[in-house]
């Protein structure tokens, strides 16, 4: 719900916007955007309209998010692109509304369709989604990749681990603010490490460097390799739950104004110097503190040996307002 406001914007200024973010080389240069699946349900920030209000309704040109993917997919066609049903509509719950998995072929034929959609309707390929190896596979999306738990839970690795069916299953263990960490276990798996869910903390310089120590820190001590913002621009209304947690700021539509904010700048410092693709050495060479404070990290692109060295030296008084700001604000960007 946090880019509702974009769509409003007159067209010069939505244009300007969506370079910052898209544009490769340019702003953010993203490389990766994961869009929650319109749901008909409060989700923090308002409520999107779902592709399927019944179970025999369904409707693809829905809500704004179709409309930003293309916009993504139109500037970089090797944008990675990412669906999570965070809310679901009501039908598909029991009788007291708490869970949405109660008929697990309906809650699958709702998600299926939804990534069905996007290619029929909008011909976008969706990437990677929260959910259902066998059914996807059965409808031949194969090349669609699962991301599980996508919450805030390392235990889920216990039942990786003791479920072979779940374990084939998975592509990426994505974590929500895992705070540059990820325990031994996580990593014994062979298995990509993500932070599906990362940041919310406002755009400004302290957020700045809270994003830059986010990207950096996750790769040298969490061997995490992709990292999702919450959320991508502010636009929705000031005064709203978690107001300018974003990278840039885009809230009003009215007089077209907006602002590009440092953790746009700290995006680009990776997006412009490496692609997905680019690997970091298998064995933790190449990442690692500096003397002094800071962080190092390096990629090289396999096919022709490019290498970049990301550097981060965000000093000490930083982190002091960046933590006093994640108790104030229960922002969850530093792990203490
Ligand atoms: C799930 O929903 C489908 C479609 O309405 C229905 O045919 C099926 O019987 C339901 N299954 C269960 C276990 O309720
Ligand atoms: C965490 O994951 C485990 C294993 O999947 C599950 O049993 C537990 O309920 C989860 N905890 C929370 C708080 O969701």
């Amino acid at each position: 719900a946090t880019s509702k406001l974009l769509v409003n914007y007159p067209e010069q200024q939505r244009n300007e916007i969506l370079d910052y973010l898209f544009k490769p080389y340019y702003g953010a240069s993203l490389q990766i955007l994961k869009v929650e699946i319109g749901g008909d349900s409060q989700s923090t920030d308002g409520s999107e309209s779902s592709h399927m209000h019944a179970e025999d309704d369904e409707d693809y040109n829905r809500g704004y998010q179709w409309g930003i993917m293309k916009e993504a997919k139109k500037r970089n066609p090797s944008i990675k692109l990412y669906g999570l049903p965070w809310v679901f509509p009501g039908w598909l719950a029991d009788d007291r509304k708490l869970n949405p998995y109660f008929n697990i072929s309906s809650t699958v034929r709702y998600v299926v369709n939804w990534i069905k959609g996007a290619k029929v309707h909008h011909d976008l390929d969706i990437n990677y989604i929260g959910l259902l190896r066998r059914t996807l596979n059965d409808n031949g999306l194969n090349d669609v990749k699962l991301v599980a738990p996508d919450a805030m839970n390392w235990s889920y690795v216990d039942e990786l681990i003791s479920d072979e069916e779940l374990r084939s299953a998975v592509d990426i263990i994505g974590q929500h603010y895992p705070g540059g960490y990820s325990p031994d276990i996580a990593r014994s798996l062979s298995k990509k490490l993500w932070a599906s869910e990362d940041y919310s903390t406002v755009d400004d310089v302290i957020g700045s460097a809270c994003w830059a120590r986010v990207l950096s820190e996750g790769v040298v001590f969490g061997y995490l390799t992709s990292f999702i913002a919450w959320n991508m621009v502010s636009s929705y209304y000031e005064g709203l739950p978690y107001s300018r947690s974003s990278l840039m700021t885009a809230n009003q539509p009215w007089s077209g104004h907006y602002e590009v904010n440092g953790p746009i700048f700290i995006t680009a410092h990776h997006t412009h110097f490496y692609d997905v693709g680019w690997v970091y050495s298998p064995h933790g060479e190449g990442v690692g503190v500096l003397k002094g404070g800071g962080t190092f990290v390096t990629l090289t692109n396999p096919v022709s040996r490019d290498v970049t060295i990301v550097v981060e030296t965000i000093v000490s008084f930083q982190n002091a307002f960046t933590i006093i700001r994640c108790f104030i604000k229960d922002c969850y960007c530093y792990n203490l």
